[in-house]
């Protein structure tokens, strides 16, 4: 992905970089070697990207602070001082995530006019997705698209809707892709330590979408953006893998055999939250500030900021070493808790439908989380 968008140019070139059906760009001159396997080509008609719908969904079963200190030892006084959450929405019996992300999903496609079968692309960013092997397909089959659109997951907890909203402009901008469904959408309620008060209060579930439309480099409303990855910091947030010890196997001459495999599952989310806490503080607003830099606007530009919503004095801190003020910050964090990478398009679609987020307003949106991953985005809604 880095690769292909360090490739094309950048959304304001394109205005004056002379591309045509008839004459295509000229790969080698950008210093590729003949031997490399081709490029997709950069889309000539359609170079710009513009998000034209929201959507959300939430469980219908809510828990308060005061039901969560029934569970463990803490009160709904620490829990909204230390970290702004009132209440979250968990997966009961009655739903489940694949529903949930078709529901958004549905709500986007509606708001943005676009039928399922002019879907080209559906990128379902989750970290607990219902199948191992992917729950995009699934969304596919529900969402009845006739056509068949490719769908894929990308797993990037807390940060998978920026990179997921990154991923569909650059295969909108290089691969010729026209309609993209990015869905946000978690239940790590099904992977939180109920008995971890440091960790229980924080996580609530929802799914959230966005949909992508290929534009004129005119209409392009995506500024710039910044990503990064950073496989050290694993250790202060992670839900890894675990062995179970099985029976023995034995060979024919009585020796332990190494297969079969022992069987595995996820440990419960393990969570240094003061250093989560520190790293968001410290990253979050250089990457805000690259993305600026790189979309060559200043942050007085931004009407609204959009963080990933893990706890309000994060949102807060973010917005005074960017000089954002309070009214133009998006926070619905309250009602829902840390919904991983459902919070961004959750908050989004609520900011949109309410009214406050208009058409044509610039919004600097930031995701930060386990890997640990982290990047900003600087767009502009609708
Ligand atoms: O998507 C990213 C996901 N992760 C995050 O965003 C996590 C970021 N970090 C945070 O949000 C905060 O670090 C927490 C909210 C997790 C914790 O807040 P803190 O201000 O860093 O508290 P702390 O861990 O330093 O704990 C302070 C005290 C401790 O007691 P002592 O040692 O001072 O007696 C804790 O045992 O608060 C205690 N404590 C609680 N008390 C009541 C910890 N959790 C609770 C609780 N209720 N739920």
């Amino acid at each position: 992905m880095h690769l292909l968008s360090s490739l094309l140019p950048s959304p304001s070139s394109y205005t004056h970089f002379p591309l045509s059906i008839d004459s295509p760009p000229k790969l080698f001159a950008l210093g590729l070697s003949k031997d490399l396997p081709p490029l997709p080509l950069p889309n000539l008609r359609y170079p710009g990207c513009k998000l034209v719908g929201c959507g959300s969904a939430v469980p219908t079963l809510q828990i308060s602070n005061d039901d969560l200190s029934k569970m463990v030892d803490t009160n709904d006084e620490w829990i909204s001082v230390r970290t702004g959450i009132r209440r979250r929405r968990v997966l009961s019996g009655r739903d489940n995530l694949i529903a949930l992300g078709v529901d958004a999903s549905r709500k986007a496609l509606e708001m943005a006019k676009v039928d399922p079968d002019d879907l080209d692309l559906i990128l379902m960013c989750t970290s607990t997705p219902e199948d191992l092997f992917g729950s995009a397909p699934q969304i596919q089959k529900h969402l009845g698209c006739k056509a068949n659109p490719l769908a894929y997951d990308i797993t990037a907890a807390c940060s998978g809707f920026v990179l997921g909203l990154i991923s569909a402009a650059c295969h909108i901008r290089g691969g010729g892709f026209r309609n993209v469904l990015v869905i946000g959408a978690d239940a790590l309620s099904r992977y939180v330590d109920w008995t971890d008060r440091g960790s229980c209060i924080l996580f609530g579930d929802a799914a959230g979408a966005v949909l992508v439309q290929a534009c004129d480099s005119e209409e392009d409303g995506l500024f710039g953006f910044d990503l990064h990855s950073d496989g050290s910091g694993q250790r202060h947030l992670n839900a890894s893998i675990k062995e179970h010890e099985s029976n023995t196997a034995l060979d024919s001459n009585g020796s332990v055999l190494d297969f079969p495999p022992r069987k595995s599952s996820y440990s419960f989310i393990q969570m240094n939250g003061k250093e989560v806490f520190r790293f968001a503080v410290r990253c979050v607003p250089q990457s805000i500030e690259s993305a600026l830099e790189k979309a060559g606007l200043p942050a007085s530009s931004i009407d609204w900021l959009l963080l990933h919503q893990a706890n309000q004095r994060i949102i807060d801190a973010v917005a005074a070493r960017l000089e954002v003020p309070s009214e133009r910050v998006i926070s619905n964090l309250a009602n829902y808790g840390n919904t991983s990478a459902a919070s961004i398009p959750l908050a989004l679609d609520e900011a949109v439908r309410s009214g406050k987020v208009k058409a044509g307003q610039t919004i600097a949106a930031a995701g930060f989380g386990a890997g640990l991953t982290w990047g900003s985005a600087i767009i502009r809604w609708g």
